[in-house]
């Protein structure tokens, strides 16, 4: 079961506070109240999932990692250049990525990684849907925004 699921959540804080009942009721040695006492420190530590658990949800590279632009060549021809076209300049599947629509301000490099992570309903174009795209690592959608923004540039995109 998956714990930070909420109903998961819910429930399993519903245990813990009835275990947490029980033993109060049951025992009033020091040993168990200290026992008793410590089992809500440790649910407020699994209140909030931790920043690996967030980042690995949101399917990003870890902290500091810098995309590079080479690096994101051979990604974008695997997986997204079918669609996305040469360079990303966009194919009757799917639209160019180097067009103002997705410059920085306005498509922030996050939207790339929930892009491969969720895909994307139709909205700007007429194309289609975007499928997920599972098999790509974060690490490499950071290197294929690399690679689009250095296209975007080139191109006076910024
Ligand atoms: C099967 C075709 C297809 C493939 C493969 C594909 N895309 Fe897309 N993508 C689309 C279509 C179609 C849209 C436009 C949806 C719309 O807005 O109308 C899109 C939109 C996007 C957007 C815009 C998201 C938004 O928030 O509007 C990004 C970013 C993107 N794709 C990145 C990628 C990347 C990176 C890859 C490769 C890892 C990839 N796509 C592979 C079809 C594809």
């Amino acid at each position: 079961m998956n714990p930070f699921d909420r109903k998961n959540f819910n429930y399993l804080t519903r245990r813990a506070h009835s275990l947490q009942d029980r033993a109060l009721d049951r025992f009033s040695g020091r040993r168990n109240l200290v026992i008793a006492m410590t089992i809500p420190i440790l649910l407020t530590a699994c209140d909030v999932p931790g920043p690996e658990a967030r980042r690995q949800a949101l399917h990003l590279p870890p902290p500091g990692f810098k995309g590079i632009v080479e690096k994101g060549i051979e990604p974008f021809e695997k997986y997204c250049m079918v669609c996305h076209g040469v360079k990303g300049r966009g194919t009757d599947q799917g639209p160019p990525l180097i067009d103002r629509v997705y410059r920085p301000d306005h498509h922030a490099d996050l939207s790339f990684h929930i892009a491969v992570r969720d895909g994307v309903k139709s909205h700007h174009w007429r194309h289609g849907d975007m499928q997920p795209i599972p098999l790509i690592t974060p690490e490499e959608t950071e290197h294929i925004v690399a690679y689009i923004r250095e296209e975007q540039r080139r191109v006076g995109i910024e």
